[in-house]
Parts: C-alpha cells; sequence; structure tokens
C-alpha cells in the first residue's frame, strides 16, 4: 500500500484582491478538495519577497523564502496562475520563482520543483486568454525542473459577471474543462508515486 503524498500549492501570480486568477484557483482548489487532497492557495501578498539580488542572498535570505521552499518541497503538485503582462507573465510571481530556483547549502539543484507535476494556468480580460504568457510559464516551469507535460488552462474575456458571489465560475463549458484536467493531474500524479514505490521496493 503506497502512502500518497497529498500535498498540493496553488499559486497566484496576481496579487489583486479580486484577482480572476485567483478566483480561478480557487475552482481548482473545489475539484482538487473531492479527491482528498490538501491544498493551500498561496496569496503572494502574504510570502513577499525582495528583488532578487545576489548580495542580499549572501548576507541575509528572506524569512517567506524558507516558508516557501517548505511548502514547494513538501508538495506533490503545483498550480500556478498568472495574469499576462504585456505579454510576460507577472514580475512578482518571475521574482518568486528566482528566488526558489536558486539551490540553498544541503539542497539539490532545482530541489523545489522537481518531481512536481504542474499546471499553468493563465487568464485575461483580452480575447487571447494570456496565452502568450502561458507559453512562457510552461517553458519557465520546464527549465525550473517540474515533471515533462505541463498541463493548461486558459480562460479569454474573463470579467466579473462570469463568477458567482463565492467566486464559484458560472461557465459549465469551463467547469468541465477544470474537472477534466484535475482528474488527469491527480491521476497522473498517483500513478508517479505508485510507480516510485514499486521501483524502490524492486531496488530494497
Ligand atoms: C500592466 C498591464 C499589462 C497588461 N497586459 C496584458 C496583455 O499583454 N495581454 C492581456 O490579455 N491582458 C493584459 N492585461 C490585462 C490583464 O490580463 C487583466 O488586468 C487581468 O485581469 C489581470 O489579472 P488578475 O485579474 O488576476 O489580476 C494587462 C494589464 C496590466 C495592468
Amino acid at each position: 500500500m503506497v502512502n500518497l503524498n497529498k500535498n498540493i500549492i496553488l499559486i497566484s501570480g496576481s496579487l489583486r484582491k479580486n484577482s480572476f486568477n485567483t478566483k480561478i484557483l480557487k475552482n481548482f482548489k473545489t475539484e482538487i478538495c473531492k479527491f482528498g487532497y490538501n491544498c493551500d492557495i498561496i496569496d503572494l501578498n502574504e510570502y513577499t519577497l525582495p528583488f532578487y539580488n545576489e548580495d542580499l542572498e549572501k548576507v541575509n535570505l528572506p524569512k517567506n523564502l524558507a516558508a516557501l521552499k517548505q511548502l514547494f518541497q513538501n508538495s506533490t503538485g503545483l498550480i500556478v496562475a498568472s495574469p499576462e503582462y504585456n505579454g510576460e507573465i507577472s514580475a512578482v510571481l518571475k521574482n518568486t520563482f528566482d528566488w526558489l530556483s536558486r539551490k540553498l547549502p544541503g539542497e539539490v539543484p532545482k530541489q523545489s520543483f522537481s518531481g512536481l507535476k504542474a499546471i499553468a494556468v493563465t487568464s485575461s480580460t483580452g480575447k487571447n486568454g494570456g496565452m502568450r504568457a502561458l507559453e512562457r510559464l510552461k517553458i519557465l516551469l520546464s527549465r525550473l525542473g517540474v515533471k515533462d507535460e505541463i498541463l493548461s488552462f486558459s480562460l479569454a474575456n474573463t470579467s466579473d459577471e462570469i463568477f458567482d458571489k463565492k467566486n464559484n465560475i458560472l461557465i459549465e463549458e469551463q467547469i468541465f474543462k477544470i474537472r477534466n484536467l484535475v482528474e488527469y493531474f491527480i491521476t497522473d500524479i498517483e500513478i508517479g508515486q505508485e510507480t516510485t514505490e514499486q521501483k524502490i521496493l524492486k531496488v530494497s
């Protein structure tokens, strides 16, 4: 019987209180919870980090970095949502990932991201749904070391009207998309963990 890691981390690249990206993550969280997983949405307003600077890193590591690293390293899956700002992901998300990518003493390279199954999410008020930022985000996640086959979801023409008062998405087609994506995501995570366990048993 495999002892499954059931922690998924969700991170929003928008600092805005009424962020559409954060609201979409809440819909992912609802679906993930149905599988009995723990999933916290990281609000980067609560994990402020200075702009990455190698000089700072040499003197004192920001406290929030240790907390974030711990959350990443205790998780088996990662869902990242970003707004598209001028065709790119948000600066706060890129900065957070730059800090997380740093190998601290005692860590192996890419420790924060390796082994994580990931879903990249973008939404925008425009008609392309943040597709350019989505491509950037997938390239970045791959470079940082998440597992191959990064899943993706993007939502175009996002507005307040597509959410109810509890931030549930009202468009049925999108609800099904998120549900199917999460089912695939969780299945893949569990198959991955079972395969790893079997390999360990064979060797030992
Ligand atoms: C500085 C800035 C640049 C933006 N650039 C783009 C863009 O390139 N493409 C796009 O579709 N939307 C763009 N937008 C619109 C955002 O995608 C939209 O405001 C979105 O709702 C922000 O995400 P949030 O609701 O999660 O905060 C831009 C918004 C800002 C403030």
